[in-house]
Formats: C-alpha cells, sequence, structure tokens
C-alpha cells in the first residue's frame, strides 16, 4: 500500500502547487498562438486576419514569410484610441533600427498622429515593389493561442509596433486586403513581437494549402486531424542562411535581408543531376544569389538558364507522355488524362532540392510540382525569372503548400516536412474551429 499513499500524496501535492501557482498567476500564458490564413483563389495571395486597435477591428493581411514587419494602410478610416506614434530615440524605434527621423509634418493628412518627432521606415509592398517611408506606430492586437490541436483563448499583445502606411500602397494585392503581415527575420517581425511578449522559443511554423492553413508562434506541438499526428516529430532539418544585405524593394545602406534563405547544393529530376552553374547560388553583392522561400510569389522562380535546365531534364524524364502548348507562365504542359495520379499528386518525376549534404533533400512530389491549369491540362509549376534577378531560386507558395516549414530562429535552422499528404492528412486538417 505504500506505493498508492505516496501517489496520492504527491497527487495532492501536484494539486496545491497547481493552484497556488495558478492564483499567484491570475493572466493567462499561452503555449502557442494560431493565425488562421486562407488563399485568395484570384489574386494566389495567402491572406490572414488580426484584430487590431481600439475599439477591435478585423484587418484583412496577405501573408509575406520574408517580410519585415507588419504595415497596414493608415490613410483610410484608421480609428484607435490607443494608437501611439513611436517617437524618435525610442526603444521602438531602435529595436525597429530605423534610420529616419522626421521633423515637422511631411504627409498631407498626417493620420492618425503628427509626423513631427517621429521615426519612419520603408514600408514595402514585396507583391508590387511599391514602397513608402512612413511612421512607425504600436497599437492593440489580438490573436487567438492553441495547445496544438485546438484553437483556445484570445490573447492580447497592447503595444504591438508596425508601420503606417497609405493607401497607394495597397496596389497589387488581393480584394480587401489593408496591409501585409511580415514574418521576415527581424526584430519587429509578426514572430519576433508574439515570441518577445510571450517569452516564446523564438519558433513559428507556417502550414499553407490552396484552401484553409495556418501561422503558429511559438513551438509544436502541430497536431493534425484525422489522427492528431504531430508533425514537429518528423522534421528534416537545414541551415538558415542570413543574408547581410537587404533583398527589399527599397533600403538603406547596412539594412539587413529579413528573407529566409537555405542552402540548396544542387537539383534533381528523377535522381539525375540538373546542370547549372553553381556560383548563381553563391551570396555576391548586393544581396544577389542564393535560395529564398516566398508566400508571395505563387510558383517557385528560377533564374533562366536553371529553369531551362530544370524544364529540359524534367520534359526528358516525362517523354512519354504527349505534351501540349505551354499555358503562361508555365513552359512545360502535359495532357492530364495520361498521367496517373498518387496520394502525392500526379506521377510525375520527382524534384529534389539538395541540401547540406547529398542525403539531406526537399524532395517536390506530383502535387506540389504540377498545376492544373484547365481541365485536362497540367503544368509544371516553376517561371522562368529571366537573366539577372536577385536571387537565382525562389521557392514559391505553390511548392510549400501541404508542407509544415518550421523556422527555428534562435538555433538558426528551418525544419520541413515534405508531403503531408504521405501521412493522410493537410494543412488544412488542422482544428480551426473556435468555439470562442
Ligand atoms: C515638433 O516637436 C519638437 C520636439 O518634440 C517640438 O519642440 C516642436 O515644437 C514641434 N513642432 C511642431 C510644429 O509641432
Ligand atoms: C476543435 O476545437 C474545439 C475548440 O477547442 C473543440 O470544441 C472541438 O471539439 C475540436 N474538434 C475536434 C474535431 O477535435
Ligand atoms: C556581408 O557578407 C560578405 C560575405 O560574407 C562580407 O564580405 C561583407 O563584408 C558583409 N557585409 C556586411 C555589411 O556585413
Ligand atoms: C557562372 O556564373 C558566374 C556568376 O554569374 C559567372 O561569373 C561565371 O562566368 C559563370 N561561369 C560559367 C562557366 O558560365
Ligand atoms: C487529352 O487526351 C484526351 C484523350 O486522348 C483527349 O480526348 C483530349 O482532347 C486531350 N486534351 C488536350 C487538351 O489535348
Amino acid at each position: 500500500m505504500v506505493p498508492s499513499n505516496h501517489h496520492l500524496i504527491s497527487f495532492l501535492l501536484s494539486l496545491f502547487f497547481f493552484t497556488t501557482v495558478s492564483q499567484s498567476q491570475p493572466s493567462f500564458r499561452p503555449k502557442a498562438l494560431i493565425l488562421p490564413v486562407t488563399k485568395d483563389p484570384s489574386s494566389l495571395q495567402y491572406l490572414t486576419q488580426l484584430n487590431q486597435r481600439t475599439p477591435l477591428v478585423p484587418v484583412k493581411l496577405t501573408l509575406d514569410l520574408g517580410g519585415q514587419y507588419l504595415w497596414v494602410d493608415c490613410e483610410k478610416g484608421y480609428l484607435s484610441s490607443s494608437y501611439k506614434p513611436a517617437l524618435c530615440g525610442s526603444a521602438q524605434c531602435s529595436l525597429a533600427k530605423t534610420k529616419t527621423c522626421f521633423s515637422e509634418c511631411c504627409f498631407s493628412s498626417p493620420k492618425p498622429g503628427s509626423y513631427n518627432n517621429t521615426c519612419g521606415l520603408i514600408a514595402d509592398n514585396t507583391v508590387s515593389q511599391t514602397y513608402s517611408l512612413r511612421q512607425l506606430g504600436q497599437d492593440f492586437v489580438s490573436i487567438q493561442s492553441t495547445d496544438g490541436s485546438n484553437p483556445g483563448k484570445i490573447v492580447k499583445v497592447p503595444n504591438f509596433i508596425f508601420t503606417c502606411a497609405a493607401t497607394f500602397m495597397l496596389q497589387g494585392l488581393a480584394k480587401g486586403v489593408e496591409g501585409m503581415a511580415g514574418l521576415g527575420w527581424t526584430k519587429i517581425s509578426l514572430p519576433a513581437q508574439f515570441s518577445a511578449a510571450f517569452s516564446f522559443r523564438r519558433k513559428f511554423a507556417i502550414c499553407l494549402s490552396s484552401g484553409k492553413g495556418a501561422v503558429f508562434f511559438g513551438d509544436g506541438p502541430y497536431n493534425m486531424l484525422p489522427t492528431n499526428i504531430d508533425i514537429s516529430k518528423s522534421l528534416i532539418y537545414t541551415p538558415l542562411i542570413f543574408n547581410n544585405v537587404s533583398t527589399a524593394s527599397a533600403s538603406f545602406a547596412g539594412d539587413t535581408s529579413s528573407d529566409y534563405f537555405i542552402g540548396v547544393n544542387s537539383i534533381k529530376v528523377n535522381g539525375k543531376n540538373v546542370q547549372f552553374n553553381k556560383t548563381l547560388l553563391q551570396f555576391g553583392e548586393y544581396g544577389f544569389g542564393g535560395t529564398k522561400m516566398s508566400t508571395v510569389q505563387p510558383y517557385t522562380v528560377l533564374h533562366a538558364s536553371i529553369h531551362k535546365a530544370v524544364v529540359t531534364i524534367f520534359a526528358k524524364e516525362l517523354s512519354g507522355v504527349p505534351r501540349v502548348a505551354g499555358v503562361g507562365p508555365f513552359e512545360l504542359c502535359y495532357n492530364s488524362t495520361a498521367i496517373g495520379s498518387t496520394p502525392v499528386g500526379p506521377a510525375v518525376p520527382v524534384i529534389d532540392l539538395v541540401l547540406q549534404s547529398s542525403n539531406v533533400y526537399w524532395r517536390i512530389y506530383g502535387a506540389n510540382s504540377m498545376v492544373q491549369v484547365k481541365e485536362d491540362v497540367i503544368c509544371l509549376g516553376i517561371v522562368d525569372g529571366g537573366e539577372n534577378p536577385t536571387t537565382p531560386i525562389v521557392i514559391g507558395g505553390h511548392q510549400v503548400e501541404d508542407n509544415l516549414l518550421q523556422f527555428d530562429l534562435a538555433a538558426s535552422k528551418l525544419g520541413f516536412s515534405s508531403s503531408l499528404l504521405f501521412r493522410q492528412t493537410s494543412c488544412a486538417n488542422f482544428n480551426y474551429t473556435s468555439t470562442a
């Protein structure tokens, strides 16, 4: 009977501690946060919504994985009693590494506050490359917490830093969108601010799909229905590479890149090496080079020479299937009735992005490589980026759908799941249903 008494005592003790701890800590401390994402079928942008201001209003935003921070249109109907501009020399300005202090007022309608003695940043619309130097401010934000399986309580961040941009900057963004949610490698991106506000490890994950998806702030688990399989348990890791020169539409000298780069050393199609000039992948002057991930590019964009090499070898490996005319922006298209299907999409050659060693690779299956453009036409979903792109390989949205990507900023590494379709689940299979 000793063991059970012992258990009873420890049970009572833990009950006691649990009660005291929860009493001395009245405010709820979330383990992780979740931001639901949906794909807009016409713009192919991934959209999310954040509740901001006092009183709270839902603000629709385009998700930008490499974006520097949150920026929203403050010119059209920004009403909030909790908005605070960041004063020059303040902690906010230095965290944001601003290089501009506005003196008198400079813009026609200084909303929501005066520009005098406030610091500014370049707000960057990475879809249309529209940018503008605007006021840094802070306002109230609320977001849903999660335990990794279900949505939980709503939590608040009182002084969330963002840039107050202008209406003209919304050019090229999906209908109803009022700004962009930047998840990039800065001290004021959404992941950085949420980690700081709730003392999370500096980690976040994205799981996108052609329908529903999410951004998770903080650590896993990421339990996907129907079997509640925890995707965080089976990730493959590769180093995240910091590009010390800005790759934004506009920047100041010395600004670093907020984009996430990985080290692709070679590309294989059906196990065959794609021949191209590897020097392109090295980082060079002015931020050139490397492989980055993007959610504002709907499809992977390759340097012209790499694109040509991949298309040539892919066509050769799939030469048994009748080709049909290319459908812009894609060159390589097929009659899909002649291609079989697998749990991971059309039965086409796999494309491997070979990373730090020959046995670490990101394998792209048919569901992520092929795009259905017409009823019986599918195309290889990669786009020719021309002879002189800043970044020779940009992995786009279609290629990351139903793949969970975890960004561990403290350890500078990326964890990737490969296609969740293999595990009979998808990024749409998180329990997004909130009872609140
Ligand atoms: C601008 O701010 C400075 C410092 O806070 C102040 O001295 C000055 O009077 C202000 N100018 C205007 C036009 O408000
Ligand atoms: C989803 O989460 C809600 C809210 O926590 C919960 O009530 C519901 O039972 C969950 N559904 C499933 C299928 O787990
Ligand atoms: C960026 O990196 C390059 C190559 O590693 C180095 O030569 C250069 O000095 C760095 N620039 C800055 C601004 O740190
Ligand atoms: C490879 O690319 C680099 C950088 O663009 C260039 O300087 C070099 O001449 C190229 N090499 C070959 C063999 O084309
Ligand atoms: C695809 O192949 C089927 C069967 O051979 C044919 O009926 C159809 O017209 C083809 N479609 C195109 C776009 O070539």
